[in-house]
């Protein structure tokens, strides 16, 4: 391993420059507009894994954007590792809050700077890197690897069920291996062992045919900015408790060594709060910050859309009201039962003096795994190596759909080890990735290779 370290930290100013090509392709999967950069960004992809040896490198398309995928078989008798990942990014508004251009990536105080540098092209990249660096000192891998990078995992991987389902033996392996995630903080390299599922909708209201005269008509019908105001308001008790009949019945509750673990953790509340300018934080009573984003679903409205927002003041009484509304969901809640419990619930406190339309949009499973498995104790010994620090075992608040598949469909174990940052700004202005870490990810990970092959198969 001597030779592979020596080779990483000798390329790191040309890994930087090559992440940099990367991170400039738009390729945003939720805008129709950007369908060619996420198809150049597919190729991209499939090029930079042919150049670092991987064989049987192809485009498996979709009815959405490509999935790609790459193998390296050569290492017989040893475990197969399925390395997940997604080239795909956020859009990038709003524009006017970056500091620089977010597809021209910039570095400042050791962090690059981009769209996508940290969710997730950074992070896959680094798996390439530690590829590259194993095949161009050994010539062959110490484990079996099947990379599959989608296109579409920021609007909700809708198609890779699917492409799972239909590649089931072609996929097979004996650990999942994903960098799409935080670690627990700076300087404190972490492996998540669980995610938030997510059930997501649209509501719109209509009250009357058109906008009205507010004095003319105003009192007279219901207003559907206030009746959806009326509805948001019924979601969730002052206690943070969502008040949808049913909701907390597939609720695993926290485990007491899980509180107590999660109670260890170095977390500050008042660093995180002041971090994100909140006057006070608010979340379910009876519950830790971390619990709840942790291991407790919530109710959150991501947009709202109605009337008259422009500058001045215009007397109108808007005809339709529109809100985008998710539910982060843990184990063992159910983004299709949720889903009904929601659409009946909406239903009955709705009045009757509005048209009601709601619209499913994407969903996903939570997920959690049992820590104790060869493969998770593989991962720490590497991230060791990597980080000079053992990691710490966390959740995560946020989703990766496909994760629960390979858990159910594939029967694999999943290895979350990721090296963005809580300030990273996912999905945010000014997304960035800390290149220290960036580079610790590459070493960590040729390492993780290295303890995976050595185990013996399942
Ligand atoms: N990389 C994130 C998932 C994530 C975020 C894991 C934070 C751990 C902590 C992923 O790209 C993402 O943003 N997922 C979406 C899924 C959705 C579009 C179905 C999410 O969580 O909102
Ligand atoms: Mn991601
Ligand atoms: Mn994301």
């Amino acid at each position: 391993m001597d030779k592979v370290v020596d080779h990483i930290n000798v390329n790191r100013d040309r890994y930087v420059d090559e992440l940099k090509d990367y991170l400039a392709i738009p390729s945003i999967s939720a805008l129709p507009e950007h369908a060619a950069d996420v198809r150049r960004c597919a190729d991209w992809t499939a090029d930079q894994m042919r150049h670092i040896g991987l064989q049987s490198v192809r485009l498996e398309e979709t009815p959405g954007h490509p999935v790609v995928y790459g193998e390296w078989l050569g290492a017989e008798g040893a475990p197969t590792i399925l390395f997940y990942g997604h080239y795909d990014v956020q859009p990038v508004d709003p524009l006017n809050l970056w500091t620089s251009p977010p597809f021209e990536a910039t570095i400042r105080d050791g962090e690059i700077y981009a769209r996508g540098s940290a969710d997730d092209k950074g992070q896959v990249f680094m798996h390439f890197k530690a590829v590259e660096a194993h095949m161009k000192e050994n010539g062959r891998l110490p484990v079996n690897m099947k990379f599959l990078i989608e296109g579409e995992e920021e609007v909700g991987s809708a198609n890779l069920d699917k492409y799972v389902d239909a590649n089931k033996s072609a996929l097979q392996a004996d650990v999942v291996v994903i960098s799409d995630s935080p670690m627990f903080d700076r300087g404190i390299p972490s492996i998540c062992y669980g995610l938030r599922g997510l059930a997501y909708f649209q509501i719109d209201m209509r009250g009357t045919k058109s906008d009205l005269h507010s004095g003319s008509f105003g009192g007279a019908v219901a207003n559907p900015a206030m009746v959806l105001a009326q509805v948001l308001a019924q979601m969730k008790d002052r206690g943070g408790r969502i008040k949808i009949p049913g909701f907390y019945d597939d609720v695993v509750p926290l485990r007491p060594e899980e509180r107590e673990e999660f109670a260890r953790l170095p977390f500050n509340e008042k660093k995180f709060r002041q971090d994100l300018g909140a006057p006070k934080l608010f979340g379910e009573t009876g519950y830790s910050t971390l619990e709840r984003i942790w291991a407790r679903p919530t109710f959150e409205v991501n947009g709202l859309l109605s009337g008259f927002t422009g500058e001045g003041a215009k007397t109108v009484l808007p005809a339709i009201a529109m809100a985008k509304v998710s539910m982060r969901l843990v184990p063992n809640q159910d983004p299709k039962k949720i889903g009904d419990l929601f659409e009946a619930y909406v239903k009955k406190v709705t009045p009757k003096t509005v048209d009601l339309k709601l619209t499913r949009m994407h969903g996903g499973k939570p997920w959690m795994t049992a820590f104790d498995n060869p493969f998770v104790q593989a991962a720490g010994r590497a991230i060791e190596k990597g980080f000079g620090q053992r990691p710490v075992f966390n959740r995560e608040g946020g989703s990766i759909p496909v994760v629960a598949t390979f858990q159910e469909e594939l029967g694999l174990p999943c290895v979350l080890f990721g090296v963005g940052l809580p300030d990273e700004n996912a999905h945010a202005p000014d997304e960035k990735l800390d290149l220290g870490n960036f580079h610790n990810g590459i070493i960590a990970s040729a390492f993780l290779y290295g303890e995976i092959g050595s185990l013996p198969r399942t």
